[in-house]
């Protein structure tokens, strides 16, 4: 039987310390990593296998979800080791293929996990590649790439261009850990599983849809990553898009690897491009006051770290139908969720009369940081006459399925990579689409412009001109989930 190796390159980072390791001790300990698994990290700090084991068994007890199992750990950090080495030099990584080669003793598979900033994505690869480390001869061979997948479409083509010099589609596995949020998989089971909901899935009955991605935290110590980024790269490119598609898309043949895929770019190739005028009246860029005076932002960075966008789904689903999104750091809350408002009915007149003000359903995903959905259906006011309110009726899964039911994204997205299960990655086409659309942003956006860069305060809801967006249309930013008790 095959050894499984699982090869990290920068197996020092944040990444690999806060998610990678703690992910796949968790697999371990559940019982779900192949029968013959090694993990070897590469990066450039020097370290020997023990300083490493030391190192990740002091993260993985901080950042697990569970608490620490020392007999498992004892046997899983003897299958961990550690390589110092720098992504530029073929001489170490032919060195790692020897210390790979001696510790798999044998006929392998290899997964290949790039959690390196983005410059060396294509270098590793063709390094690999060089070497012959990607041929499946004895073993498959995947990769794993972190995002960001370029910084536009030209640079996510020329990516793609490269990795496909050395690998196929079907060895590489471009992540985006907001598909392995349980929740965001919810999206498609609830969609396609509940026969009261899917036959209003459209234009017909569905006023407009919002997607918001708040967060508390400002830029931190990122901005070095963060500030010439901003939220349209950082959040929109990847995670929002990914919801929207989620939202919009046609129900899939299967939810195998091709047939989601497709119907994912499908609903994105649908969306109505901006022309520069429409970026002018349908998005809103802002930037937190104090976030100049963060270390490692310019003094008079022009960087977004909000974003509201106004776009439509030209099919004959959603024709007409506003999609509202949103992101933003140091807002007043940490709360990620997709609401749905469904259109208001029209009744005789007499009865709405005698109802009293009615008021729109809602249904919203609670994405985070309660995962669940509601519903806010209007029901009569007790001891009237047939006043009419809304009320909220909430799942959420830690009430229902206990505090530590939600696996960490990484976990699934390890295992599915590991299965070779690529239904919850990104396709190539798919990254390239999604900075196509972005494009007349990013330009209008960056070209010296009239278009304003709203400031906002730190523990707000983000710029005032947002709310206007809605507002023009006769509509306001909701939060349903936060209401949760
Ligand atoms: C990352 C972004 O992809 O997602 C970060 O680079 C952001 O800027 C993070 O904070 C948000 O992820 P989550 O899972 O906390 O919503």
């Amino acid at each position: 039987m095959n050894t499984t190796s699982i090869v990290i390159f920068g197996a020092s980072g944040d990444l690999s310390q806060r998610k990678l390791i703690p992910g796949l001790f968790s697999l371990y300990r559940k019982g779900r990593l192949p029968e013959k698994f090694n993990i070897i990290g590469l990066s450039t700090s020097e370290m020997s296998d023990e300083q490493f084991r030391e190192k990740v068994h002091q993260s993985t007890e901080k950042f697990s979800q569970e608490a620490m199992d020392d007999e498992a750990w004892k046997i899983f950090e003897q299958l961990l080791f550690y390589q110092p080495g720098s992504f530029n030099s073929i001489e170490d990584f032919q060195h790692l293929g020897e210390r790979l080669t001696n510790i798999e003793a044998g006929p392998a598979n290899r997964l290949y996990y790039l959690a390196t900033p983005p410059r060396f994505f294509s270098i590793i690869v063709s390094t690999l590649g060089e070497l012959n480390m990607t041929i499946e001869k004895v073993g498959w061979r995947r990769v794993v790439i972190e995002k960001p997948f370029g910084t536009d479409a030209e640079s996510a083509r020329e990516l793609n261009h490269q990795l496909y010099q050395v690998l196929n589609e079907d060895q590489i596995f471009r992540i985006d850990h907001y598909l392995g949020k349980e929740t965001v998989q919810n999206i498609l089971t609830f969609r396609f599983a509940n026969s009261l909901y899917e036959p209003l899935w459209n234009h017909n009955f569905i006023d407009h849809v919002q997607i918001t991605v708040a967060e508390k935290v400002g830029v931190g110590t990122r901005a070095n990553y963060y500030d010439g980024v901003g939220a349209l790269r950082d959040m929109f490119q990847n995670h929002i898009f990914q919801l929207l598609s989620l939202t919009a898309m046609e129900p899939p043949a299967s939810l195998k690897a091709e047939d989601l895929r497709r119907e994912k770019v499908k609903a994105l190739k649908s969306v109505r491009p901006l022309s520069r005028d429409d970026v002018e009246l349908n998005t809103v860029r802002g930037q937190y006051n104090g976030y100049r005076e963060a270390q490692g932002t310019a003094p008079d960075s022009q960087t977004e770290t909000y974003a509201a966008l106004r776009l439509f789904v030209d099919n004959p689903r959603w024709q007409g139908t506003p999609f509202y999104l949103r992101s933003g750091k140091a807002l007043a809350d940490k709360s990620t969720e997709i609401v749905i408002q469904f259109k208001s009915l029209t009744l005789p007149s007499g009865l709405s009369e005698s109802i009293g003000s009615m008021h729109p359903n809602f249904l919203s995903f609670c994405l985070q940081p309660d995962e669940g959905i509601h519903q806010r259906l209007d029901i009569k006011v007790p001891d009237t006459q047939a006043d009419s309110r809304p009320v909220d009726m909430a799942f959420h899964y830690q009430d229902f399925f206990g505090e530590s039911a939600i696996p960490e994204a990484y976990e699934r997205l390890l295992l599915d990579a590991l299965n070779g299960d690529a239904s919850l990655f990104t396709r190539g086409d798919r990254d390239e689409l999604a900075w196509e659309l972005l494009n007349p942003i990013m330009t209008a956006w960056e070209e010296p412009s009239d278009i304003p860069l709203f400031t906002y305060d730190v523990g707000s809801w983000g710029p005032t001109a947002a709310d206007r967006l809605l507002e023009r249309d006769g509509r306001r930013w909701m939060r349903i989930c936060g209401l949760h008790p």
